[in-house]
């Protein structure tokens, strides 16, 4: 099969290598991919949010077999519709089921009819009523931009003021355009966060490995918010807890959604809160998560392509999802700024020792060829995933490993996966 990965990032990298170990891939296609990706896959520069009839003439034009989605926007954009009407084989949900990431309004409002938990919300698109709100109300609160916004249209906030300049930021300075013509402003959530991932055909529903992820951008979980610094797996839930996800969230979130004639298929990501046992919803993607994917994939035992398939043909019942006992841990390595401003252009050295280290795997993201030589081309530029059989030992080689590649301005997290490594921690319940 020839098959058509779209997107760019450390999470399309991960997913064209775990592709291309499988028999069944005669060859792999990525738009627009990059320098590593382009080790395994032929990378095309290409529009690829919106221009799907260029995509798709692509695809009949170079016979492709299978297209997989990574990001989010074309999915929103409709890609998934676009494909089908025109009979070309497509992994991701239709435009009307990625609603539930495209706008948060429609998220929150689905979650209420269908009394799924999350945090208490009003929904604004006046300015000034959401301030007044904010001064009436007790209570620390989140501000989140309708629309899609890069991941970084949610912010949390401590006090009414900062309340207030997070509103008059998304709505007046428009720091996130159109997208922040609505917000939600919803009660801030305590707890732990945990992401809960599961592939679904419409039919049967198959949850990958616990994972999590590290979305701020300094240790011990503080500063701004990023796409992710990190994540390790696994992230053991107890029992109870999982039942719980599954019956109170999961299951009636692909319920409702079809009753609403929304039917989902496709990998669908949970961000849940967890209080005293009691999952919420933070927010629902529509597609792996990155880095997720860059310690799941490397623990999937069977072979992607006929996991992927099985959802588009809807035989995902047939399906055993078989994991490695291992433990993955991955560290995002970040231009100086990220996740502001940051710097471009800086040379990459020492990758080369890392292709001698067994079970390390450096996922690429912000990162290109010039004159021949690999520079910084992203905020996120690499992401360094060790795989070990405890989550210690993973912690560590990762961290070896990572202390083999330099460029100008390179910052990491220290403390990846060392959360997980508490006895409290270990199991969430
Ligand atoms: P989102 O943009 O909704 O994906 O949220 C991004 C991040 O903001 C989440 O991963 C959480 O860390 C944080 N967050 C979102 N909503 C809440 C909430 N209600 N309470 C606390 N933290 C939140
Ligand atoms: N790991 C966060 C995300 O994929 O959105």
């Amino acid at each position: 099969m020839k098959v058509l990965v779209i997107g760019g990032g450390g999470r399309e990298h991960a997913l064209c290598w775990k592709l291309s170990q499988s028999p069944k891939v005669d060859k792999i296609y990525c738009i627009p991919g990059n320098a590593g990706i382009s080790e395994i896959a032929e990378c095309r520069q290409m529009e690829y949010e919106k221009d799907f009839s260029s995509l798709a003439q692509f695809v009949v034009k170079e016979k492709i077999d299978f297209t997989i989605v990574g990001p989010e926007v074309p999915l929103v954009n409709g890609i998934v519709d676009y494909f089908q009407k025109r009979g070309l084989a497509i992994f991701g949900p239709s435009k009307k089921a990625a609603e539930l990431e495209g706008s948060k309004v429609f998220a929150k409002k689905f979650m209420k009819r269908h009394n799924i938990p999350t945090a208490p919300f009003r929904i604004f698109s006046d300015p000034d009523k959401a301030i007044k709100y904010v001064n009436e109300e007790e209570g620390e609160k989140v501000i989140k931009a309708d629309g899609l916004a890069f991941g970084k249209g949610s912010l949390v906030t401590s006090t009414k003021k900062e309340a207030i300049e997070a509103i008059e930021l998304i709505m007046r300075k428009k720091a996130f355009g159109e997208a922040g013509r609505r917000i939600v402003v919803e009660e801030r959530l305590r707890g732990k966060e945990i992401s809960f991932f599961v592939l679904t055909d419409g039919k049967s529903i198959k949850p990958l490995i616990s994972s999590r992820d590290h979305k701020r951008i300094y240790d011990g979980d503080k500063g701004p918010n990023t796409g992710g610094m990190g994540a390790f797996s696994p992230a053991p839930i107890s029992p109870s807890l999982y039942e719980k996800i599954l019956r109170r969230i999961i299951v009636p979130t692909l319920r409702g959604m079809k009753e609403e004639g929304r039917e989902y298929k496709g990998v669908l990501y949970a961000g849940l809160m967890i209080e005293k046992g009691e999952p919420r919803v933070l927010e629902f993607n529509v597609r792996f998560g990155d880095p997720e994917t860059q310690v799941t994939l490397p623990r999937l035992k069977n072979d992607l392509l006929e996991v992927l398939w099985a959802v588009h043909t809807g035989n995902l019942y047939k399906i055993n999802l078989e994991w490695r006992h291992h433990a993955a841990v991955c560290v995002i390595l970040a231009s100086r700024g990220y996740p502001g401003k940051y710097e471009k252009g800086k040379e990459i050295q020492g990758l080369e020792n890392l292709a001698r280290i067994k079970n390390v795997f450096p996922f690429f993201a912000g990162v290109k060829k010039e004159n021949g030589k690999l520079v910084t081309s992203g905020g996120r530029v690499i992401g360094v995933t060790a795989l070990a059989d405890s989550l210690k030992r993973s912690v560590q080689d990762v961290y070896r490993a990572v202390s083999k590649v330099y460029f100008e301005g390179m910052y990491y997290r220290r403390d990846i996966g060392r959360t997980g490594l508490t006895k409290r921690a270990r199991v969430v319940e």
